[in-house]
């Protein structure tokens, strides 16, 4: 081995280093077998995956699909057949989407396009953290400015950071973790005053009272994020998409960096769901109705207080110290997302709406844990 290349490489190793990852902490299967029990009785309620999803429905569907399609060739024209697909659910013309490899890669595709190093982004906080991740890769600049203390957008906070640099805005509504969505004039001022791009995430849209797409044409710089991952329940397939005018559109497109960004087999199971809307309509109702009743059931909880909610999460603030509860779910076998201090709230957690059962079982858990002495 050259002693230039390991000089050069040791360097490479320091500067990646310093990159900070999205990284999930422990797996389902590493909690099981730490606890010696088997994998299915972990209570995974951490990512926001959609179980209400009927596999049963899904199943067959992927099994057509592997009838119909001919892995052996190029998925040429296959973007193009979802672009039309959507253009009936979404209301907007196939000029205005581009697919993407699910909501991150989307994120990850418009910071390349468009930050340069120097270039700054905005964003409130707390939101999802994916973003913020992209940018510091590119040496962007990323700029927060903190939610009000009723979860909504801080606009003349965000406006007053708006200059000549700043070419990224991220909101995402409904918020993650919040869970609620922004007040849309609040997000029409930002975006008619911004200078840049807009990213408004709206992965989870179709849990929510509304949606910015039917009003596109009216911001030229924003970009709808949008995913299969959630309402649909594909979270595994990675299958997202961009609703944008078609000047943006077509640049986020056309400049994806490779050929065939996304698998055949990912668009052709998004274009059989969208043949099949029953099976979205139904989890979407199933899950919305198990939320309203989880959330009234947390807060019956002493020491616990859950928030409304416009997506398939619900945000908690429990009295106990987060690491504390955290800790004691664990070793119940209960996956939450810890987010300890947020904005006035000292002990923050994420919790997926699971089906009934799993609910439950962190309802059952909470009580005891909270009824316990430190
Ligand atoms: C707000 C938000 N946007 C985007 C994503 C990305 O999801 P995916 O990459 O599965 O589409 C997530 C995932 O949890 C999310 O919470």
């Amino acid at each position: 081995m050259s002693e230039d290349y390991q000089k050069w490489f040791k360097e490479k190793q320091q500067k990646l280093g310093a990159i900070d990852c999205y990284s999930a902490g422990v797996t389902p299967e590493g909690l099981a077998e730490q606890l010696g029990v088997d994998v299915s009785e972990i209570v995974k309620l951490n990512f926001n995956e959609n179980l209400f999803v009927d596999r049963s429905k899904q199943v067959p569907l992927m099994k057509q699909l592997a009838e119909e399609i001919d892995l052996r060739m190029y998925p040429e024209d296959e973007e193009a057949k979802l672009r039309e697909k959507l253009t009936g659910y979404l209301g907007v013309s196939a000029d205005c989407i581009a697919i993407s490899n699910a909501g991150d890669e989307l994120i990850d595709r418009i910071v390349r396009l468009f930050i340069e190093k120097g270039d700054v982004a905005v964003s409130p906080t707390p939101t999802f953290a994916i973003p913020r991740l992209c940018v510091k890769r590119q040496e962007g600049e990323y700029v927060t400015v903190p939610l009000t203390a009723g979860f909504q957008l801080d606009v003349e906070g965000m406006l007053s950071q708006f200059n000549d640099k700043t070419r990224l805005l991220y909101i995402c509504s409904p918020n993650n973790p919040t869970s609620n969505q922004m007040r849309p004039e609040d997000i029409e001022k930002l975006v008619k005053a911004f200078p840049g791009i807009v990213i408004l995430d709206e992965a989870y849209g179709e849990f929510a009272d509304y949606s910015f797409i039917p009003r596109l044409s009216e911001f030229s710089n924003m970009v709808i994020l949008r995913t299969f991952s959630k309402a649909f329940g594909l979270a595994m397939l990675r299958l997202g998409y961009a609703v944008a005018n078609p000047p943006l559109a077509k640049v986020i497109r056309e400049k994806a960096p490779l050929p065939y960004p996304v698998s055949g087999f990912t668009i052709r199971m998004g274009v059989k769901i969208l043949e099949n809307m029953d099976i979205m309509r139904q989890a979407v109702s199933g899950l919305v109705a198990e939320r309203e009743k989880f959330i009234l059931a947390l807060n019956q909880i002493e020491g616990v207080e859950a928030f409304p909610s416009q997506a398939d999460f619900i945000l908690i603030n429990t009295k106990k110290p987060a690491d504390e509860t955290y800790t004691a779910l664990l070793k119940r076998g209960i996956m939450l997302k810890k987010w300890g201090k947020l904005l006035q709230y000292d002990n923050c957690f994420r919790v997926t709406v699971g089906l009934p059962e799993m609910n439950q079982k962190l309802i059952r858990a909470l009580k005891e844990i909270m009824s316990e002495s430190s």
